[in-house]
């Protein structure tokens, strides 16, 4: 009999590995158990376990309500699918800004409960206290720079950021700043191209884009954006690789259907 094949578990030296000899990354949401499996055996290099669960998993507007007990029981779910991917999770509003020592705890509770891989923090400068502190108890931390929506009250707006001079000024001395830290990888939302690209040129760790362009060391997106299960969100840069929500409607239409003209179960479907 043949011995199971061993699973090489993608680690954040095997993503830097990867921007060396220009192999792109692949990123993918994902906040279940059942999902997460379907991603982690599909190949994916990396899963994130995202604040973005407020949104397509909670229904709130925005992603600041999810809590810290929420997202460790999201990524605590997520965590007994994987076996591949790196497991990257969203550290949630509230959790580490202005409060490095508070950043530092609830990174550590995150890693602890969840048995993840690394943290995934927004902000420059202004969170490199947390970042520096959280680093330095080993934990891995992904940069967020441009679009950071946990930020959606200061912004007003969710539109492409970095577009004057200032803004992108900044957004490329902050992802300097992460590099040297120690962060391994920056998420850059929604900014030119670009810039994007400049910025994935510059620092020596990898970049994950979305509506960042393509010049970028990897790609991330929503998956049940790109599985098209939300049809409400259709900003130019997600490509809808199905039309899950259309697939389920009619699956569920064709079970109600078949309850009530009596055409399920049959004779075979029965004990
Ligand atoms: O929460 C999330 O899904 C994210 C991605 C959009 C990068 O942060």
């Amino acid at each position: 009999m043949k011995a199971p094949k061993e699973v090489t578990k993608v680690t954040t030296h095997v993503l830097q590995e990867m921007k060396l000899r220009q192999e792109k990354i692949s990123m993918l949401t994902a906040y279940d158990y059942s999902m997460a499996r379907i991603v982690d055996r599909s190949g994916i290099d990396v899963i994130l376990v995202g604040d973005s669960a407020a949104n397509v998993m909670a229904g709130h507007k925005t992603t600041l309500p999810i809590t810290l007990n929420e997202m460790i029981y999201h990524a605590s779910s997520v965590m007994r699918a994987v076996q591949r991917a790196l497991v990257v999770v969203d550290m949630p509003f509230g959790t580490y800004q202005g409060n490095s020592l508070e950043a530092l705890l609830s990174a550590i509770r995150i890693m602890k409960e969840s048995n993840a891989n690394a943290v995934k923090i927004e902000g420059g400068q202004e969170i490199m206290e947390s970042v520096d502190r959280i680093l330095s108890a080993g934990i891995p931390v992904m940069g967020h720079l441009g679009l950071t929506p946990q930020s959606i009250n200061k912004f007003g707006t969710y539109v492409v950021r970095a577009t004057q001079e200032e803004e992108a000024q900044k957004l490329v001395e902050d992802a300097h700043k992460l590099a040297e830290a120690g962060c391994f990888a920056i998420v850059l939302e929604k900014i030119p191209a670009v810039l994007a690209e400049k910025v994935s040129r510059e620092i020596p760790i990898p970049t994950i884009g979305i509506g960042a362009g393509s010049g970028v060391d990897g790609q991330v997106l929503v998956l049940h954006d790109m599985l098209g299960i939300n049809q409400d969100f259709s900003p130019r840069f997600l490509r809808r690789y199905n039309n899950l929500y259309n697939e389920i409607k009619g699956s569920v239409e064709s079970y109600i259907s078949d309850v009530k003209n009596q055409k399920f179960p049959n004779k075979d479907e029965q004990y």
